[in-house]
This record gives structure tokens, sequence and C-alpha cells, in this order.
């Protein structure tokens, strides 16, 4: 009797320790099973437990020739790897996968619907003034159809065949940007577009974006044409920051500005608030 009594308290604990892991358990499941961002499309995500971390951590994919290409990625998102010319030759693969899966997708969304509830909880003055600042490549419409065909960023920036691309005037739109741009437009909020691209592309970049549904904006900016030819070369930073300033100079608020580049969101003034979309394809500083 004096072994059972003294057991009891034990199996007492042993009980709680159980339940109280379980209910752990379902807690660290619970997040990962809520990952279903985008469109409502079914995501199989890894069932995560604390003690095999390594079990769906995208290891096999990420790890090639010691460069763990996600660390990588969210390094670049991060802006904490920066001036960096290719993706690492070892993540071709990887980023390619990124782009062309849900992943990308799904990271896109969560940034444009951060974007839409800022917006709708604007006080706006409605007179017209009230602007938000769209990049254009990557962000309004996307280059993937390019880039899937030439390395995914892996292989060295050529300006004379991106140039033939964009002349198509066949890039796709990011469906997420044009919800947020057609939601600003309800808003009465105006949409302007602050592009790198250059003055001798203005036509077919009207028709693109014509063409992908995006229409009614404000202004679209773009870099003199000399800038083509990679002369006077000044960093994006100056250049679109200078951009914002004269708007600014002219009497427009920037509620919100959008890119996939650092560039596009840094230098005074940047805007209300900015959003950075994702891109491990490129960087332009
Ligand atoms: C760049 O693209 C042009 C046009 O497609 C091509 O003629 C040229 O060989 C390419 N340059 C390099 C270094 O691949």
């Amino acid at each position: 009797m004096v072994t059972a009594a003294r057991l009891l308290p034990l199996i007492l604990f042993l009980t709680a320790v159980a339940v109280g892991c379980s209910a752990w358990e379902m807690n660290i499941r619970l997040p990962t099973e809520r990952l279903a961002y985008g469109g409502g499309e079914a995501v199989v995500a890894p069932i995560i437990h604390a003690l095999r971390p390594l079990l769906g951590s995208g290891r096999q994919l990420a790890a090639r020739a010691g460069v763990a290409c996600d660390s990588w990625r969210l390094g670049v998102e991060a802006h904490n790897v920066i001036d960096w010319r290719t993706v690492p030759a070892e993540c071709e693969g990887y980023i390619g996968h990124y782009m062309l899966g849900e992943h990308y997708r799904r990271d896109f969304a969560v940034v444009v619907d951060e974007a839409v509830a800022y917006a709708e909880t604007l006080k706006l003055a409605g007179n017209g003034k009230e602007i938000w600042v769209f990049d254009i490549d990557e962000t309004s419409l996307s280059n993937l159809p390019y880039y899937a065909k030439h390395g995914f960023g892996a292989t060295p920036y050529n300006a004379t065949s991106f140039r033939e691309y964009v002349a198509e005037g066949s890039a796709p739109a990011l469906p997420e940007t044009r919800r947020l741009y057609h939601r600003l437009l309800e808003l009465g909020v105006k949409p302007v577009f602050l592009t790198g691209r250059t003055e001798d592309q203005r036509t077919i970049t009207v028709t693109n974006l014509h063409r992908q549904g995006f229409s009614g904006w404000e202004k679209l900016l773009l870099k003199p044409a000399v800038h083509a030819t990679g002369e006077l070369q000044g960093s994006a930073v100056e250049y679109k920051s200078g951009e914002r300033q004269k708007l600014q100079d002219a009497g427009f608020i920037i509620v919100g500005n959008i890119g996939d580049q650092w560039s596009d969101i840094l230098g005074a003034p940047e805007g209300a608030r900015t959003f950075k979309l994702p891109d491990p394809l490129y960087y332009i500083g």
C-alpha cells in the first residue's frame, strides 16, 4: 500500500506530462497546417516534430555543395546579401522550383494581402493627390518566361536578349499586384509606375500593361533613353528616390510603395509604407 501510495503522485505526474506533451505537439503542428496562403489551393505542409527538426526542412533541395540555397534566398530577401550578380550556380534548380512552384506566389500573396489591408485602413482625403508607387518588372509584370529559359538568374545578365524579350510585350501580369492595383483605384488612390525601363520602351510597356489588365494610371515614369546603353548609370536608389521627391514636390502624397528590389523602396521619400515583394532572380542596387 505504501508503495502504491508513493507511486500515485508519480503516475499522476507522468500522465500530466503525457497530456502536456500531446497538447504541445498539437500546438507546434497547427501553424504548419495553416500555411495555405493564396487562392485557397491545398498546400501540403510537412508535419514538423520538435524532436526531428530535419524532417521537412527542405534540406535535400537546399544544401548543394556547401551552399544552403534557402538560407541564401532569405539573406537576399532580408537585404543582408547585396550586390550579387548571379544566383549561385548550385542554386539554379532550387530557385527554379521556388519560382515555378507555389512557394513564390504564396510569398508574393502574403505581401500583397498586407498591402491591401493597409490600403483599406487609410483615411483618404480623396483630393486626387494620393498615389501609390508601383515598380513594373517582377512587381506588376513577370519576366519569369524569360528567366526560365536563362538559368533563373544563374547565368549572367544579358541586356541584349532581355531587351528583345521586353520588346515582345508578352510579359504576364502578377495577378496579386493587379488585384492591389484595382483595389487602389476603387479606393481613389492613383497608381504611379516608376520603373528602370527606359523611354524607348514606353510604347511596348504601355501595350504590355494594357494587355495584362493595367490601365488608368496617373503616371508612367521611365528613365531617359540614354540609360538604355548603360551610360550615365546612376544607382537605382538615387534615380527612384529622386523621382519620388519630384512627385512629392508636385503635391502628391505617396501613401504606399511596392517593388521587388530594395532599391525600389529605399531612399527618402520612400512613401508612407513600403512593401518588398520576393525576387531571388536578380539584384539591382
Ligand atoms: C546575349 O544575347 C544576344 C541576343 O540573344 C546574343 O546574340 C548574345 O550571344 C548573348 N550574349 C551572351 C554573352 O550570351
